[in-house]
């Protein structure tokens, strides 16, 4: 799709967005040679084609999705790969007038490729001074914890991250969406509330037990956000308690399609929403992952697939800088 000067212009937040999701092929095969990764393609072309053959699997969507991106990720092996991912990222959101940033690691991923914590932090708090600094933006950090991974390791990263609280916002959940994650994560949850971290998760489009995980991820994790939360349009009920409770859902229309396309089904359901009234923003999630295109593609491409216009599309943005984890203050220079 085009994207319009309208949207090209706009000032942009985005909210749910994976630092590791952003690798572009040019970095990770920099990234691989200097840190010996063996990867399963030697160019960008590779890349492409192992990531189209994720999206004609067997299994669901998301499980090939994240087999794709680990490979990727796995090549991060240190704390300058992840200041080089941070920054590539926000020159890239530069270049299209975003302005605010929330972006997501996964903490124990960094720890388990062999990143010092405190490094790590500090990196990437270094790239969030000099998002300011050299670009205007103010970009925000979201520790998230996998879903798949122990939950013991998860409380043991939350306590190791205490030193770190003034640099992260928020902790998520993510990866693989394992069966009654809400219930067995609800501890760890509770201890990152009481430690004043904003709390987030995922619920992606069309797992097994999509609603179920939604209404769980409020009523037993007390999320303010649900990262996707898409399958909501299909319940009135859960319309209705998300919109009444004023859960913002995180929408990534292009999440592993094409950037110049969104699928009927998830812009539907994206329709269905905002138009209930439910805080919903657009997002990229993983754009290197995905083709060519960043937010304003993002954005362009559910324009079209939906039929908004521009007034519909502030609106979105609008519900962006309103379900940011930012002071009244803050908000109210954005609005
Ligand atoms: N990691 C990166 N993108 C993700 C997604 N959409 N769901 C779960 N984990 C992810
Ligand atoms: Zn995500």
């Amino acid at each position: 799709v085009e994207v319009s000067n309208f949207i090209r212009t706009m000032p942009k937040a985005e909210l749910h967005v994976h630092l590791e999701g952003t690798l572009e092929g040019d970095l990770l095969l920099v990234m691989a040679e200097r840190n010996k990764i063996d990867l399963p393609f030697d160019d960008a072309d590779g890349i492409r084609r192992m990531q189209n053959e994720t999206k004609t699997g067997l299994t669901n969507n998301l499980v090939n999705f994240l087999r794709c991106l680990d490979i990727c990720r796995e090549a991060m092996r240190t704390a300058q790969d992840y200041y080089d991912t941070a920054m590539a990222f926000v020159r890239k959101s530069a270049g299209e007038n975003v302005v605010y940033l929330e972006v997501t690691f996964d903490v124990q991923q960094a720890i388990r490729q062999g990143v010092a914590l405190s490094e790590c932090i500090e990196a990437l708090s270094r790239a969030r001074r000099e998002a300011k600094r050299d670009h205007g933006i103010d970009v925000q950090l979201i520790a998230c914890f996998q879903r798949d991974h122990p939950v013991e390791n998860a409380m043991e990263t939350l306590m190791a991250l205490d030193p770190h609280r003034e640099e992260i916002v928020g902790i998520g959940l993510d990866n693989y969406e394992t069966p009654g994650f809400p219930e067995l994560f609800a501890p760890v949850m509770s201890a990152a509330r009481d430690r004043g971290y904003r709390l987030t998760s995922h619920c992606d489009v069309n797992q097994p037990d999509s609603l179920t995980h939604i209404r769980e991820c409020v009523d037993l994790l007390g999320v303010e956000r649900i990262d996707h939360g898409l399958n909501t349009a299909q319940d009135a009920a859960l319309v209705e308690k998300i919109v009444s409770q004023r859960i913002a859902l995180t929408g990534c229309p292009t999440f592993h399609v094409s950037m110049t396309s969104a699928p009927s089904d998830r812009v539907e359901m994206i329709k269905t929403l905002f138009h209930a009234g439910a805080l919903i923003s657009l997002n990229t999630d993983d754009p290197a992952q995905f083709g060519s295109g960043y937010l304003s593609h993002t954005l362009a491409a559910c324009q079209a697939a939906a039929g908004f216009g521009d007034d519909e599309m502030i609106r979105f943005m609008r519900n962006a800088f309103e379900s940011a984890w930012i002071d009244d203050r803050t908000r109210s220079e954005y609005l």
